[in-house]
C-alpha cells in the first residue's frame, strides 16, 4: 500500500524546495503526493512559472489565500487547510521553510492528529520580530519529524529540547540548484537579453518585510545599492512587495537595472554568472555560494551561518569576508532521496 502524503505549498521559494523532493517521490514510487498551494504567491511570475519551469505537478488544490494580513491570510489558510486535510485524509502532511503557509499547514495537521514533516527544520535567526522566526518556531514544535539542512539547525532543535524525529538530510536547495545550472546552460538568454557579461555584474533583490517595512531602512537598503552601484554594475529582480514600496515612497536605487521577477532557470543562471550577490533573501544566500558566488546580506544576521563561517557571506555590518573554505553540510545534491525514504521508513 503506498503512502499519501499532502505537501503544502504557496510562497515562491517552497515551489522551488518541493520540486526535487517531488520528483524523489515519483521516482520512490511508494509514494503518493496531493499537492495543496495556499494561494500566497500568486502572480504568473512568482508562481506559475516555477511550476512550468520545474516540473511540479499542478496542485490538486489551490486555496487562493493572499494578500492579507499576517492573521487574516493564516487563520483563512489553516480553515481551508482543515478541510482539504479532513477530505484527503494523507498519512503525513509536509510542509517546507518558514513562511505563512509553512504555519498554517504544520497547525491543521497538527489538530487533526496528522502527523507534520518539516523540510527546512531548525533554522533560527534570534530575531523574534520577524514574522518567519515565529513561523519556523511554531511549526518545528509541532513537527514529528524534522529534517534539518544543517547541523547548526540539529543544534538549535536540541537547545529548544526537540530532539526526536530529527533527521540532518542536507539541503533539497542543493539538490534542485545543480539540475537549474545543467539547464539552464544553452537555454537561458538572460546575459543577452540584459547586455551582461559573466562576472562583471552583481545581482540583489530585497523583499524582506524587516527591510521594506520600516520606511528609514528601507531608505538605508536604498543608499547601500545606490553606492555599491558606483562600482558594479548591479542588476535587481525586483518582488512585488519592493515594487509596491518603491512606487509608493519614490525611492530608486540609483544606477541599478531594476527588473521584473525571474523564473527559476533565468535566476540561476544570473547568479551562476555573476561577480556578487546582494540580498536579504534566504535561498539566495546560499544558492550564491552553490555558485561560488560571493554574498552580502542585508540583514543583521543570518540563519545560514555556515556561509559566513566559510567566508562565502558577510553581513552588511561585518567589515569582511573570513577565509574562505567549502561547506559539506549542504550535502552532496541527494537530501530529496533521503527525505522521501525516511518518510517511507517512519510509517513502519
Ligand atoms: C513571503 C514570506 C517570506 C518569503 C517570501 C518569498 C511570510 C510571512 N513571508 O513574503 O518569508 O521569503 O514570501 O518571496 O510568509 N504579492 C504580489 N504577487 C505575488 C506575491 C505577493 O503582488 O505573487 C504581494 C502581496 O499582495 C503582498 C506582498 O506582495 O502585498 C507581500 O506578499 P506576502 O505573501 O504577504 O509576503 P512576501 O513578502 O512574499
Amino acid at each position: 500500500m503506498s503512502l499519501t502524503v499532502l505537501t503544502v505549498v504557496g510562497a515562491r521559494p517552497q515551489f522551488i524546495k518541493a520540486a526535487p523532493v517531488s520528483h524523489a517521490f515519483a521516482a520512490h514510487g511508494g509514494i503518493r503526493e496531493i499537492l495543496v498551494h495556499t494561494g500566497q504567491h500568486f502572480d504568473a511570475a512568482m508562481s506559475d512559472v516555477f511550476f512550468e519551469e520545474l516540473d511540479i505537478p499542478p496542485p490538486a488544490h489551490n486555496l487562493e489565500v493572499n494578500s492579507l494580513g499576517h492573521g487574516a491570510m493564516t487563520g483563512r489558510m489553516l480553515e481551508k487547510l482543515e478541510e482539504v486535510m479532513i477530505a484527503e485524509k494523507p498519512d503525513w502532511v509536509l510542509i517546507y521553510g518558514d513562511t505563512n503557509s509553512t504555519v498554517a499547514g504544520a497547525l491543521a495537521a497538527a489538530k487533526l492528529h496528522i502527523p507534520v514533516a518539516h523540510v527546512e527544520a531548525g533554522l533560527r535567526s534570534f530575531n523574534r520580530r520577524m514574522p518567519e522566526e515565529i513561523n519556523r518556531v511554531m511549526a518545528d514544535h509541532i513537527s514529528t519529524l524534522l529534517y534539518c539542512p544543517t547541523q547548526t539547525a540539529v543544534v538549535n532543535l536540541k537547545a529548544e529540547g526537540i530532539t526526536k524525529g530529527v533527521h540532518h538530510v542536507g539541503d533539497v536547495m542543493y539538490d534542485v540548484t545543480l539540475a537549474a545550472v545543467e539547464r539552464a546552460k544553452g537555454r537561458s538568454e538572460i546575459l543577452n537579453k540584459h547586455g551582461l557579461t559573466p562576472k562583471t555584474y552583481a545581482v540583489a533583490t530585497i523583499h524582506r518585510a524587516e527591510n521594506t517595512d520600516d520606511p528609514e531602512r528601507f531608505a538605508r537598503v536604498i543608499q547601500w545599492l545606490s553606492d555599491r552601484g558606483r562600482d558594479v554594475p548591479i542588476i535587481m529582480p525586483v518582488h512585488p512587495r519592493t515594487r509596491k514600496l518603491m512606487e509608493k515612497s519614490g525611492l530608486n536605487p540609483a544606477g541599478v537595472q531594476l527588473i521584473e521577477p525571474l523564473g527559476y532557470l533565468d535566476m540561476a543562471w544570473l547568479t551562476h554568472n555573476a561577480s556578487g550577490v546582494f540580498t536579504d533573501s534566504g535561498g539566495l544566500q546560499k544558492e550564491a555560494y552553490f555558485h561560488r558566488v560571493p554574498c552580502v546580506t542585508l540583514r543583521d544576521e543570518t540563519e545560514w551561518v555556515e556561509t559566513v563561517e566559510a567566508g562565502w557571506n558577510r553581513l552588511w555590518t561585518d567589515a569582511d569576508y573570513k577565509p574562505r573554505q567549502e561547506i559539506s553540510e549542504y550535502g552532496i545534491g541527494k537530501s530529496s532521496a533521503k527525505i522521501a525514504q525516511s518518510l517511507v521508513e517512519a510509517k513502519k
